[in-house]
């Protein structure tokens, strides 16, 4: 361990974006400490803020400018404070020049391949825009000072090879690598010593794992080889892509209880037209077969998924395809989006765009139904027992913690006793749009 003599200095981490982005924040947190900073309670007792950026919709973007400008005053205070900023914002193509243009007051800037040069940079190196234009390495060798007990947080495989048409993130994650069967076991057997009771594997898509390694190695093998490892523990993982979620897959699910019986599996449009036009490389129809044979050999599955409106050509017509799929479908849940324009995809240039108007009625007809399909089988696990791992407090309640089923469903209940990280029996008594509540019969 490096240690500097120096007086206490603190570090604040902002994140943004998807699971993978609060992975990297806990590396970035491994690194800071492995060079001697602290946690900091808020961003102005900060010696060095880092902002973990987002680029996947415009929205997103805008957020992080916003909070970048709002730190100058902070800066100007403050001059020894550094402020850093790293993520998929600033790997997009001289994204990095034109931040630091606009905003002189920024430190350094790291692209998603540079997360390694933060080491140096804390030992003094000069600051500027660190964004290196590979296809990129895999960083598994990294201090990690987690934060989510009692899930840990594992990936499995780096950046995407899909090109789906509206996506960014193959042009700022490069192309898939798998870290290999042997050092992901070793990473789990670990953290289950560790006391972690719910590891995640993480990817863009994980049913493409191994591919790259040419050896014979699949995400179905990985699943049997971890849900092996002795100890009490679950195993979730996301996110699968529909065109590559093999038989194997879903017999590793349904054969083994550490499995969780919650598949992630974003179908962004339910008219083939419009799947074409995405890139996807499935139907409505094989979607929905999909969907058909997981349910038949899992009948406790919850299945939940991304859908996207507005993409460029989208009719009434699609979109209603859409809404008749998610009536089919029954999700457990959906995140539901609009579609954004992101420069350097193949969607940029179609000139065939929905105006946004129509996108924001589509968008609230879609999340009405959803949330009606989300209530109505909400009610279908009233009375029914579920061993849930208890994750946090509800602090919006009193005495409240809250954990998720086997499935997936959020479902919050009191005790007066501490429970969290523990496994509990819980009986499902009511359930609203978003969160079920229940009563505990039973602690581990
Ligand atoms: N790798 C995952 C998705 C990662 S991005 C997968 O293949 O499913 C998470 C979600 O953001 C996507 O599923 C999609 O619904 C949404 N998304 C991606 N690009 C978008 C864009 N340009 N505009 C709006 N939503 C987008
Ligand atoms: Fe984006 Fe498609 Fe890759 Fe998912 S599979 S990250 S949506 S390009
Ligand atoms: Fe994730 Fe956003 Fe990057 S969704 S991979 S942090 S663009």
């Amino acid at each position: 361990m490096i240690k500097s003599f120096m007086m206490d200095k603190y570090y604040f981490i902002m994140t943004y974006g998807c699971q993978m982005n609060i992975h990297e924040s806990e590396k970035l947190a491994g690194i800071l400490e492995e060079t001697g900073y602290l946690p900091a309670q808020s961003v102005a007792d900060a010696d060095i803020i880092v902002l973990n950026t987002c680029c996947i919709r415009e929205t997103a973007e805008q957020k992080i400018i916003g909070h970048i400008g709002s730190l100058k005053k902070l800066k100007k205070n403050k001059p020894a404070l550094k402020i850093i900023l790293c993520g998929c914002m600033t790997q997009q193509n001289g994204k990095g020049l034109e931040i630091k243009e606009k905003f002189p007051f920024v430190d350094y800037i790291l692209g998603t391949h540079n997360i390694g040069d933060l080491r140096s940079l804390l030992s003094g190196g000069a600051g500027g825009v660190f964004v290196e234009d590979t296809d990129g390495y895999i960083n598994d060798d990294l201090p990690v000072t987690r934060t989510s007990m009692p899930n840990a947080w594992v990936n499995i495989i780096y950046g995407c090879n899909n090109f789906c048409t509206y996506c960014i993130v193959p042009y700022v994650r490069g192309r898939e690598r798998s870290r290999t069967m042997d050092s992901v076991k070793a990473e789990v057997e670990r953290l289950v010593k560790e006391g972690y009771k719910e590891i995640t594997l993480l990817g863009q898509n994980v049913n493409s794992y191994g591919h790259d390694l040419n050896d014979g190695t699949t995400f179905a093998k990985l699943l049997n080889l971890l849900a092996d490892i002795p100890g009490k523990f679950r195993l979730r993982f996301m996110t699968s892509h529909p065109k590559d979620f093999t038989d194997d897959v879903i017999d590793a699910i349904a054969s083994h209880d550490k499995i969780c019986k919650h598949i992630h599996l974003p179908v962004q449009s339910g008219a083939t037209a419009i799947l074409k036009a995405m890139n996807r490389k499935y139907s409505r129809e094989d979607y929905l077969a999909l969907v058909a044979k997981i349910k038949d050999r899992i009948p406790s599955v919850g299945i939940t998924t991304d859908i996207m409106v507005g993409f460029n050509g989208e009719s009434e017509r699609d979109f209603e395809d859409t809404l008749d799929l998610v009536e089919k479908c029954r999700f457990s849940g959906a995140f539901c989006f609009i579609y954004s324009k992101r420069k350097g995809t193949a969607g940029y240039n179609m000139t065939n765009i929905v105006q946004y108007e129509v996108k924001k009625e589509r968008i609230k007809r879609l999340l009405a139904l959803q949330n009606k399909i989300t209530r109505e089988e909400n009610k279908k696990y009233i009375g029914n027992v579920f061993e849930i791992l208890v994750e946090d407090i509800n602090d919006r309640f009193e005495n409240t913690y809250c954990g998720r089923t086997d499935c997936g469903r959020l479902v919050n209940f009191k005790s007066d006793a501490d429970i969290r990280n523990k496994f509990v029996k819980v009986r499902v008594t009511r359930g609203a749009t978003a969160t079920l509540w229940g009563e505990v019969t039973e602690v581990e």
